[in-house]
């Protein structure tokens, strides 16, 4: 049994895990940001890495998202792209992460001009190149921009159809303030029925945070939710989302950044009425911390046993969009791992 902390740590590190709710452009570390800002002759306003991070100021998800979306100006080349994933990729290999399903905002990107198949193409060399280097999977989720119009984000949807082969679903983030799931009811029908699976955030404590889970649950049919923990509040959409297999996407270190709570607690109270939590980093250049540094936060934020760390492990595998038998892989893997270390 891993006891102390430094061995918890370094058993979370080597524990197999799927990391499912991951911003492409939350992953921009401020070195890479001045390489990039440098190869496209592009000026900013910080010029050291403590100043970039003294820009870090976050008390809420709105005043993250107006730091968050300008940083994405200095990505223009599909090789930008490109070099922001494989760095990403080959961090999260040093993490445990075996699979990924990596979210990326091509709005962010089409509304200043570069062209969708800049960034997808970018982003695909990156999820082929770590696959070939690490033996690492990756998938990517389109998503839409829920402070934008139904509209773009249905155009959106279209622009990517060519690509259907690339994205495996489609979800939807930036700021919920007025901002419903029923907004997209109609983008994410048409997204159903063009193959793609769904997901959708549901940030913490947002204004009416049951009714947008609710809506996600019943009137659109998510796949996923990412974040979602507010679900607690409700016993009725707990025991629906338990008896369909819905999993949860949390990030306590974000959680900790926008809401002042790491929200452990609810993390650990679904994760014992059998709903299926997952533990992930969102925008780990943004909070400081990667997939592991996640798992050990919420250690040390509430009394988590060993096996609760495992079963988030699992959880993370069994709420993956891959085959029966690549999770029947990993969960083996997952269970040699442990043998061999505890
Ligand atoms: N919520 C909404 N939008 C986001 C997030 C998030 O957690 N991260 C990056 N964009
Ligand atoms: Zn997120």
């Amino acid at each position: 049994m891993a006891t102390a902390t430094t061995d918890l740590a370094a058993f979370i590190r080597g524990l197999p895990k799927a990391e499912l709710h991951l911003h492409l452009e939350g992953t921009l570390e401020p070195a890479l940001k001045f390489a990039l800002a440098s190869r496209n002759g592009i000026e900013l306003a910080e010029s050291t890495v403590a100043e970039v991070e003294a820009t870090y100021q976050f008390h809420d998800l709105t005043s993250f998202l107006q730091v968050y979306y300008p940083a994405m100006r200095v990505l223009q080349q599909a090789q930008d792209f490109h070099d922001l994933a494989f760095a990403y990729l080959t961090r999260a290999h040093a993490d445990g992460v075996r699979h990924v399903e990596m979210f990326f905002d091509p709005q962010a990107h089409t509304s200043r001009g570069v062209r969708f198949d800049t960034v997808i193409s970018g982003y695909r060399s990156a999820i082929v190149q770590a696959r070939r280097e690490f033996g690492m999977s990756a998938e990517l989720i389109m998503c839409f921009l829920r402070d934008q119009s139904a509209e773009y984000a249905m155009a959106t949807l279209m622009e990517a159809l060519p690509y259907k082969e690339w994205i495996i679903g489609v979800g939807l983030d930036s700021d919920e303030r007025g901002n419903p799931p029923s907004k997209f009811a109609e983008v994410f029908a048409r997204a159903r029925r063009e193959g793609f699976l769904l997901t959708m955030h549901c940030d913490i404590d947002q204004d009416n945070s049951i009714e947008h889970i609710r809506q996600a649950l019943e009137d659109i049919g998510v796949d996923r939710i990412d974040h979602g923990t507010n679900i607690i509040e409700n016993d009725a959409l707990v025991e629906l989302a338990r008896s369909r297999g819905i999993a949860f996407t949390c990030c306590p270190v974000s959680n900790s950044f926008v809401t002042q709570s790491g929200k452990s607690e609810e993390i650990l109270t679904l994760l014992n009425r059998g709903i299926l939590v997952t533990v992930n980093s969102d925008d780990p250049s943004y909070f400081g911390a990667y997939a592991a540094d996640n798992y050990v936060a919420l250690t040390n934020s509430a009394e988590v046993t060993i096996d609760q760390v495992v079963a988030l492990a699992k959880n993370s595998f069994q709420a993956s969009w891959i085959s029966t038998a690549r999770r029947d892989a990993f969960l083996l893997e997952v269970d040699r791992y442990v043998g061999d270390n505890t």
